[in-house]
């Protein structure tokens, strides 16, 4: 007798856009020996033998050794083509079975409305080469999930790249929380790693898509756990001040400008009850990185649609956690190459 595993959400798309997607993600599985000439180069030069003044100096001294390589060449145009097509035809595959994913995507609960149209300024801007942004489809929420991240993307980078949440869940301060904030939640991925490190508390997942949020409701629904779907902007969240004793989020603070990384630890502070902690797990700063790594990690972002890695990559973070109030500044590396690069706070008693 045979055994057979059943499909994932995402496997369930037609012929047509299984083979799109597959296509992308052999393309972009082929790009590794393109970056090991590069590498060869970068080190063949010596152009990292002395150090950097700034990512600005490291970034044109690198780029001007790499510039009649063919291979960097390559890169940067396969990079932003698989980008810019990627959600459009995962977009159409939906589409062409819509019926049976809006069902398989829609929650039975409703996401609470803390924004209307009143969104910032920042945030028209394709994140990612996200055709159309993260709201750019009705269920683009379950499409990034399903179709980019699950199908696409997990296969063509190593490891587990969804773990590293749990892991950070766990490392918050105290060993219980009763009330979680989840500051840019997404499609849930760290919001049901947080239920699960904290079974008994009371979770609310906020982000300032509407249609990621819809989604991570109905992850949390499939695996019999209740949130509370907020869209709202993560700076100014709408909810009650003094009430939280866990305000977190993984990788939203790369996501926006530095005016925006201060606001949230202001308003992280604003949420808490005295003696609560914030935990924010980001990007490594460019100086915990190697000179390859930091070089590598800026011209990603710059081709990468990542409009606000470099600014989050070299803010002060202890100082804006200072600012807000926080005191027991703490900042800890858990991975290879310093990320996940977690802050950590508490609000004074
Ligand atoms: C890289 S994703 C990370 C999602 C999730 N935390 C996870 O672990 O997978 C960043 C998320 O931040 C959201 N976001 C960006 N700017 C935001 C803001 N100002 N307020 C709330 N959410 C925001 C995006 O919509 C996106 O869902």
């Amino acid at each position: 007798m045979t055994t057979s595993t059943p499909l994932t959400k995402g496997e369930l798309i037609d012929q047509r856009g299984r083979s799109e997607l597959e296509f992308l993600q052999a393309l972009r599985a082929g790009l590794t020996p393109l970056r090991k000439q590069v590498r060869e180069r970068v080190d063949a030069t010596g152009v990292l033998d002395t150090p950097y003044e700034d990512i600005a100096e490291l970034r044109t001294r690198v780029d001007g050794v790499l510039e009649e390589l063919q291979a960097q060449r390559l890169l940067g145009i396969i990079l932003s083509w698989s980008r810019g097509v990627a959600t459009p035809r995962a977009a159409a595959a939906f589409n062409r079975k819509r019926s049976e994913f809006e069902l398989l995507a829609t929650p039975a609960g409703e996401v609470v409305d803390h924004i209307g149209d009143d969104v910032p300024r920042y945030w028209d801007y394709e994140f990612h080469g996200t055709a159309g942004g993260w709201d750019g489809h009705p269920h683009m929420g379950f499409i990034h999930h399903e179709m980019i991240y699950h199908y696409l993307l997990k296969k063509i980078f190593p490891g587990d790249i969804f773990g590293q949440r749990g892991v950070i869940a766990a490392a918050a301060p105290a060993g219980t929380y009763e009330r979680i904030v989840d500051l840019g939640c997404g499609t849930g991925q760290y919001t049901l790693k947080l239920a699960e490190t904290y079974p008994t508390a009371k979770i609310t997942a906020v982000d300032l898509s509407r249609t990621q949020v819809q989604y991570a409701l109905r992850r949390a629904e499939d695996a019999g756990i209740t949130i509370t779907g907020i869209h709202a902007a993560a700076e100014n969240t709408g909810l009650p001040g003094g009430e939280a004793d866990l305000v977190t989020s993984f990788i939203l603070l790369h996501e926006v400008p530095p005016h925006t990384i201060r606001q949230l630890f202001v308003e992280a502070f604003r949420l808490l009850k005295p003696g609560g902690h914030v935990h924010f797990s980001d990007v490594a700063p460019y100086s915990e990185r190697s000179p390859y790594q930091a070089w590598l990690d800026d011209w990603d972002a710059a081709h990468g649609n990542e409009p606000w890695w470099r600014t989050s990559a070299t803010i002060d973070l202890v100082q804006a956690a200072a600012d807000a109030g926080f005191v027991d500044i703490n900042q800890v590396a858990h991975g290879p190459e310093s990320y996940p690069w977690v802050t950590t706070a508490r609000k004074p008693e």
